[in-house]
């Protein structure tokens, strides 16, 4: 039997021409491989953006918290609940204060003392009523619109001095700067402005409050989760 070759060559048979797809398999892993970068960065820019928007969402979410409570304001005062009476004590005869905030302040003015400085508690918790008598007789009295009076006096219900936690403080030294923006002239206050965050007290109305006017003598105390509690919402507001 001939041979296969010369059988080709006899009939002048073409020989099959083979051609192979040299390293299909590696150019298919290169093809996987880029699709799979291509769809992980996809799925990583999509997270991005979801965790970005969701942030957005939860912000607006929080301002929106944060604008109720805003809207809860009347003229410029945020509510504040009254404290329960068996919270209350007398430091002196006309003046009682949130237990909580006894101890420290009594030792503010006996420090403010040692170094010469003599401070006057002025006033402390003033019941809703007391204050509505203040709000509502002083604008009378004044002719005031209630605008006007709320720079200088909370309505009823809005007052921090409700809270128990409020103290106005003048200095012996200088009492008729008691009540008056000059109390901040004096050396009770300047000791205060140095010493006041030690014990847990800070002012209230500062010269940047744009509703209240600026009350160098009152000061509020947040020692206790309680006050901290009572007096977030206007710390959230004023940063
Ligand atoms: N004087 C402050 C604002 C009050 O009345 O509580
Ligand atoms: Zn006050």
């Amino acid at each position: 039997m001939a041979r296969k070759e010369d059988t080709n060559q006899i009939f002048d048979i073409p020989f099959a021409k083979r051609t192979y797809l040299k390293n299909s398999n590696s150019k298919l892993y290169i093809k996987i491989l880029l699709i799979s970068i291509f769809l992980l960065l996809l799925f990583l820019f999509a997270g991005l953006r979801l965790i970005r928007d969701s942030k957005i969402v939860f912000s607006s979410f929080l301002d929106k918290q944060i604008d109720m409570k805003d809207d809860q304001r009347i003229l410029g005062h945020l509510p504040y609940p009254e404290i329960s009476k068996d919270k209350l004590v007398f430091i002196e005869p006309n003046i009682e204060v949130h237990i909580d905030m006894r101890e420290s302040l009594l030792k503010m003015r006996e420090d403010a003392k040692k170094d010469g400085i003599y401070l006057v508690f002025l006033s402390g918790y003033r019941s809703t009523n007391l204050q509505k008598d203040i709000f509502y007789s002083l604008k009378s009295i004044r002719n005031q619109i209630a605008s006007e009076r709320a720079r200088v006096s909370a309505p009823p219900g809005y007052s921090e001095h409700s809270t128990g936690f409020a103290i106005d403080i003048g200095d012996y030294m200088q009492r008729e700067t008691d009540f008056e923006v000059e109390f901040e002239n004096t050396d009770a206050f300047k000791w205060l402005q140095r010493h006041a965050a030690k014990y847990h007290f800070k002012l209230s109305f500062n010269k940047n409050n744009k509703h209240i006017d600026y009350e160098p003598w009152h000061w509020r105390y947040e020692g206790s989760i309680e006050a901290l509690k009572i007096f977030e919402n206007s710390n959230r507001k004023s940063k």
